[in-house]
């Protein structure tokens, strides 16, 4: 056989050569081969509004976002986004120069890391991490330091993070609602990290796509904390609110130099997305209250459905404050290896899971963590938690 182009040296570049598969694609297989109820990957089993999907199809008929839609998103959806921010959380955006629309939050996080690091720049992130973190940060040439949030809590280590800081720091990438752990940063939380962020001058980069699935507390942006605006790029997303997370529309919202910074990145990048679904994100990010609360609670329902169906089944379940997954804990079952245990549960049960070690650089702090969505029909959360019964 000759030798492969490019001769012996392996294809994927150094920097990215620990991330070659993730988890999801091999339990997502193992869930169709084994004809098993996903509980592994955090999408709805159900589309959102009908009444926002035919908003979509309408502006395809209409011509609306057909053909390249403007770089920074269409002005409907950018007016929409500084509305909701506004009568969310009190925060004044300029449509025209603080907002940008991104192809969901996995683009606004990779086009603000690629954007604002220099290569050596060190990133402190919470983990368990959402798995493009680490991955963005290596494709910014960044350098990843861990803030490990801890069971049974898993709370934001204060005196941890002062320490992780040091003159090589460039940013603090958040996460809150946090997946996998399902922690809302408390407001005395968020104020020790804005305290520390201007004392040292740090960036900070929030994910905050769960903003609308908050069960214990509320969610506080930590961009409306003093002194905090201009130093933070705030990301959120449609897929998660409004369960159309195909559709790929996520923002990013900072003051004008910030995102003039990201969107220089974001246009070699996908340059632009999602052009009649940014018209019909618009119309869902009006839609009224109520549509915000029937989530909400419907959601809080779920989350106790799978929580309370866990802890019968024999797990130790870390009831979460927000987000749409739970963490639980295997040592009461007996078994020592999430990663195990997740490959032998759909033979064994016909479930599937994710074990949240993958998401740690310290495998140890999750090797018996094991995540489950409850974003599914009650009738699939029920019969999960009946076949997980027979563990
Ligand atoms: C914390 C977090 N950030 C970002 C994303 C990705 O969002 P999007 O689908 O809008 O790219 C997810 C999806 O699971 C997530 O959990």
């Amino acid at each position: 056989m000759s030798a492969p182009a490019g001769g012996s040296r392996p294809f994927l570049n150094r920097r990215l050569a620990a991330f070659g598969t993730t988890i999801f694609a091999e339990m997502s297989a193992l869930a169709t081969a084994t004809g098993s109820i996903n509980l592994g990957q955090g999408f709805p089993d159900t589309d959102g509004p009908a009444e926002i999907a035919e908003a979509a199809v309408r502006a395809i008929r209409d011509g609306r976002g057909n053909q390249y839609p403007p770089g920074p998103g269409v002005p409907e959806l950018r007016l929409a986004i500084a509305e909701h921010q506004r009568r969310f959380h009190g925060l004044t955006y300029d449509p025209d120069t603080e907002v940008l629309v991104t192809a969901g939050a996995t683009e606004a996080i990779a086009a603000a890391l690629l954007a604002l690091l220099e290569p050596g720049d060190e990133v402190i992130a919470l983990e368990p991490y959402y798995d493009s973190y680490a991955a963005c940060i290596a494709m910014a040439g960044g350098v990843r330091v861990p803030l490990t949030l801890r069971a049974p809590h898993f709370r934001l280590d204060v005196d941890a993070l002062r320490a992780a800081v040091t003159p090589r720091t460039r940013l603090l990438l958040l996460n809150t609602p946090h997946n996998p752990t399902g922690t809302v940063l408390t407001p005395a939380e968020l104020a020790a990290v804005a305290e520390l962020a201007i004392e040292r001058d740090l960036l900070v980069v929030t994910d905050e796509v769960y903003e609308h699935l908050v069960f214990e507390g509320s969610h506080t942006p930590l961009a409306s904390l003093s002194g905090m605006r201009e130093r933070t790029v705030t990301i959120s997303s449609a897929g998660k609110t409004f369960s159309f997370t195909g559709w790929k529309v996520g923002w990013v919202t900072a003051p004008p130099a910030l995102v003039a910074a990201v969107r220089s990145t974001k246009q070699f990048l996908t340059y632009v997305s999602s052009g009649p679904f940014q018209h019909a994100i618009a119309e869902a990010l009006a839609l009224p209250d109520t549509f915000y609360e029937t989530l909400r609670a419907d959601h809080l329902a779920k989350r106790d459905l799978l929580a309370d169906g866990l802890a019968a089944a024999g797990f130790e379940v870390f009831r979460p404050q927000g987000t749409y997954f739970i963490t639980t804990d295997i040592t009461p079952l007996g078994e020592k290896d999430g990663l195990a245990f997740c490959r032998a549960l759909p033979t064994r049960c016909g479930v599937v899971a994710i074990p949240n070690q993958v998401f740690y650089d310290d495998q140890s702090a999750g090797a018996t963590q094991v995540r489950w969505a409850f974003c599914k029909r009650k009738e699939v959360l029920a019969e999960a938690v009946s076949r997980l019964g027979r563990l």
